[in-house]
C-alpha cells in the first residue's frame, strides 16, 4: 500500500446484511447464506465494498441471533459451514471483502461455556460469567442492585443450582462474560475471533464494544425513574475502567497476526473524548466506531429510553449529531463512520424525512446524496437503497417478533392497565423507532411475499404493506429510482473521495429549521476565506503563500428537509468562485435558484 493511500475500510462503502430477513433461497420463511450469495452481483452493481453479515451463529434467537450458543456453528435455517466458506469466496472473487459480527459482552445461556459455569460454584467455567450472591430481605433473595436491564426488567437472574444471580445486561438468555478474567478473554479471543479470521473474513463489527468492563463494586445506580424498580445503570457498565487495556491486549494477542483488517466497534452513549480515545490511530484499539447521536435522536435514551416516550427531533440536533462524527477526524489521527439505519433503528426515510407517498422517494434520494456527501466509512443498511420505510401505527403487537419492542409495549400495557389510548401510544412509538422496522423482509419484488421467499411460504415476520410499490425490481427498471440514485452516488463519491470521503467538513446553517447546508474541503486545506478551516491570527485569516498559490475545490452540499422551496445559500467566503451543479437528488435540469421540496445538491466550487 503507498504511503498516503488510505485503507480500504476507510474509503469502502459497507451494506449491512440482516440474514433472517435478506433473501431466503429454500422457501421456509427464513432468510439464508445461499440468498446472500444470489445477490453478490445486485450489491457490487450497486456499487459497495463491504458487506457486513449480521449473526448467522447457532443461536436460540432469543434476540436474533446477538445470543450465540456457539461461535463456530452457523445456524441451520441459515445454513451450513460449506455455505459460509462459499460466501467467504464468492466475496472475495467479486472484490468484496466481508465482515462479521462479533457478539463476546455476553453469549446465550445455552452457550456451553455458561450451561457448565451456572452448575455449581466450583466448576472449572465457574467465574466465566458474572455471579453475585444475592441480598436477603426478610429472608427472600432478592438482585444484588437496582440495575435495569437494556430490555427491561432486573439486569439479574437467579439460579437455583449456585443460590446466586448472573448479570445479563440485555435478556436474560443473554448472560455477560466475566472479561475480568484473563482466561475468558483467550477463550474469545481463540473462539470467537481466530477462528473466523483463519477462514479469511476481512474484519468484524463489534457488537456493544465498550460494554465489557463494568464498575466492579456494582453499586445501585441513581433513581431516575422513580416509579420503577430497576433503574438504568449504563455509567456503571458503559466505557468501564479496564475497556483501552482489553481492547489493546486484544489487538496485540490476537488480531495483529491478521494485517490491516477492520474492527468497527457498536459504541453508544459515548462523548467525543471517550470515541477519540477508541478511535485515535496511536491506541491501536479499534478502527472506527458506530456513534448513535443520529439514531438516537427522539429517544431519551438516559432514562432507557423508553419507546412510547418518542419524540420527532428539530433539524438543528440531526446537523449535530452528524457533525459530531464528521469533526471526529479534523486535526486529530482518528477515523470515523456515518450512517442512518441499521437492524436496530426505524428506517431512515420515516425518521429523518418523511415517507408520505408524494415526497417519499424524493425523501430517500436527498438523504442518499446528504450522506454520501459526508467523511468516514459509510454504512448503508439492507432495503435502506430502495427506499424501504417504517411499518403502519395500525399493526398490532402480535405483527412483530422483536423482544425490546414487545417487553416495552407489555411494560406499557401493564403500567396502564390495557388502556387502549396508551396502548395505541406505545404503538406509534414502537412505529417509529422499533427495532422490527428494519427488520421486515426485503421487498425483492412485487410478487407475494415481495420475493423474500416463496409464493406460498410464510414469511417468519409480516412483510411491509406497501412491497407492490417500493421493491428491488421496479427500481431496477427506473432510471429516477432511489436505487439508481444509490448507485450514482457511490459513483459520485468514488469519484470526488478527497472530498467527499476524506475531507473536512463545515458546517453552514447549524440554525436553520428546513435545510441543512455545509462544505467539504480536502482535509486540512485552508479556505480563502474565514472558514473555520483558515488560520487565523488576531481575527484575520491568514494567507500562506501556498494558499495564495492554490485554492482547492470544495463541495457545497445543501440538502432541503421540508416541503417548502428554499434557497440555496452560498457561505459569503464563496463569493465569486466558480460553482458547478454536480448533481440534483432530483434532476438537474429543472434545478432552477431554489430548491424544490425534499431536493438534494451538491456544487463544486472551484
Ligand atoms: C447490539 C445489537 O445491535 C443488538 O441487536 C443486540 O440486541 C444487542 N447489541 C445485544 O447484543
Amino acid at each position: 500500500m503507498a504511503e498516503n493511500t488510505p485503507s480500504w475500510w476507510k474509503t469502502g462503502t459497507c451494506y449491512q446484511i440482516w440474514p433472517a430477513s435478506y433473501k431466503d433461497s429454500n422457501n421456509d420463511g427464513v432468510g439464508d447464506i445461499p440468498g446472500v450469495i444470489s445477490t453478490l452481483d445486485y450489491l457490487k452493481d450497486l456499487g459497495v465494498d463491504i458487506i457486513w453479515l449480521s449473526p448467522m451463529y447457532d443461536s436460540p434467537q432469543k434476540d436474533y441471533g446477538y445470543d450465540i450458543s456457539d461461535y463456530q456453528a452457523i445456524y441451520p435455517p441459515f445454513g451450513t459451514m460449506n455455505d459460509m466458506d462459499e460466501l467467504i469466496k464468492q466475496c472475495h472473487t467479486r472484490g468484496l471483502r466481508l465482515i462479521l459480527d462479533l457478539v463476546i459482552n455476553h453469549t446465550s445461556d445455552q452457550h456451553k461455556w455458561f450451561q457448565e459455569s451456572k452448575q455449581s460454584r466450583t466448576n472449572p467455567k465457574a467465574d466465566w460469567y458474572i455471579w453475585k450472591d444475592p441480598k436477603i430481605i426478610n429472608g427472600e433473595h432478592h438482585p444484588p442492585n437496582n440495575w435495569r436491564a437494556i430490555f427491561g426488567g432486573s439486569a439479574w437472574e437467579w439460579v437455583e443450582e449456585r443460590q446466586q444471580y448472573y448479570l445479563h445486561l440485555f435478556v436474560k438468555e443473554q448472560p455477560d462474560l466475566n472479561w475480568e478474567l484473563e482466561q475468558v478473554r483467550r477463550a474469545i479471543y481463540k473462539e470467537a475471533i481466530e477462528y473466523w479470521l483463519d477462514r479469511g473474513i476481512d474484519g468484524f463489527r463489534v457488537d456493544t464494544c465498550n460494554l465489557y468492563s463494568k464498575d466492579t463494586t456494582f453499586p445501585d445506580a441513581t433513581i431516575l425513574l422513580p416509579d420503577e424498580q430497576y433503574q438504568p445503570a449504563f455509567k456503571h457498565f458503559e466505557n468501564g475502567p479496564r475497556m483501552h487495556e482489553w481492547l489493546q491486549e486484544k489487538r496485540k494477542l490476537s488480531l495483529s497476526k491478521y494485517g490491516d483488517i477492520l474492527m468497527v466497534g457498536e459504541c453508544p452513549g459515548s462523548d467525543r473524548e471517550t470515541v477519540l480515545s477508541y478511535v485515535s490511530a496511536a491506541r491501536n484499539e479499534l478502527s472506527c466506531i458506530l456513534d448513535f447521536d443520529v439514531v438516537d435522536l427522539g429517544t431519551n435514551r438516559a432514562t432507557g429510553g423508553k419507546k412510547h416516550q418518542t419524540y420527532r427531533h428539530q433539524l438543528p440536533e440531526f446537523k449535530l449529531a452528524l457533525a459530531k462524527t464528521q469533526d471526529l477526524i479534523r486535526t486529530t489521527d482518528a477515523w470515523g463512520t456515518v450512517f442512518l439505519e441499521n437492524h436496530d433503528q426505524g428506517r431512515s426515510i420515516s425518521r429523518f424525512a418523511t415517507h408520505v407517498p408524494q415526497y417519499r422517494e424524493a425523501a430517500a434520494k436527498m438523504l442518499a446524496l446528504c450522506i454520501t456527501a459526508l467523511t468516514g466509512t459509510l454504512f448503508i443498511y439492507q432495503g435502506q437503497e430502495i427506499g424501504m420505510y417504517n411499518h403502519s401505527e395500525e399493526w398490532t403487537i402480535t405483527d412483530l417478533r422483536d423482544i425490546d419492542s414487545i417487553n416495552a409495549y407489555r411494560d406499557v400495557e401493564q403500567r396502564y392497565n390495557n388502556d387502549p389510548v396508551w396502548n395505541a401510544k406505545a404503538m406509534r412509538g414502537l412505529a417509529a423507532v422499533g427495532r422490527d422496522n428494519a427488520r421486515l423482509p426485503v421487498q425483492w419484488s412485487a410478487e407475494p411475499n415481495a420475493g423474500f421467499t416463496g409464493k406460498n411460504a410464510k414469511p417468519w415476520i409480516r412483510v411491509h404493506d406497501d412491497y407492490e410499490n417500493v421493491n428491488v425490481a421496479e427500481q431496477l427498471g427506473r432510471d429516477d429510482s432511489p436505487l439508481a440514485f444509490w448507485k450514482r452516488m457511490l459513483k459520485v463519491r468514488r469519484k470526488y473521495q478527497r472530498l467527499m470521503v476524506l475531507g473536512d467538513f463545515e458546517m453552514h446553517d447549524l440554525y436553520e429549521q428546513d435545510t441543512f447546508t455545509f462544505v467539504k474541503r480536502v482535509k486540512g486545506a485552508v479556505t480563502d476565506g474565514n472558514g473555520d478551516g483558515a488560520a487565523m491570527q488576531n481575527g484575520h485569516t491568514e494567507h500562506t503563500e501556498e494558499s495564495k498559490a492554490k485554492i482547492e475545490p470544495e463541495i457545497l452540499v445543501t440538502c432541503n428537509f421540508s416541503d417548502r422551496i428554499n434557497p440555496v445559500d452560498f457561505p459569503a467566503r464563496m463569493a465569486g468562485r466558480k460553482r458547478e451543479l454536480l448533481v440534483s437528488s432530483l434532476d438537474e435540469e429543472g434545478a432552477g435558484k431554489y430548491l424544490r421540496a425534499w431536493e438534494g445538491r451538491i456544487y463544486l466550487v472551484t
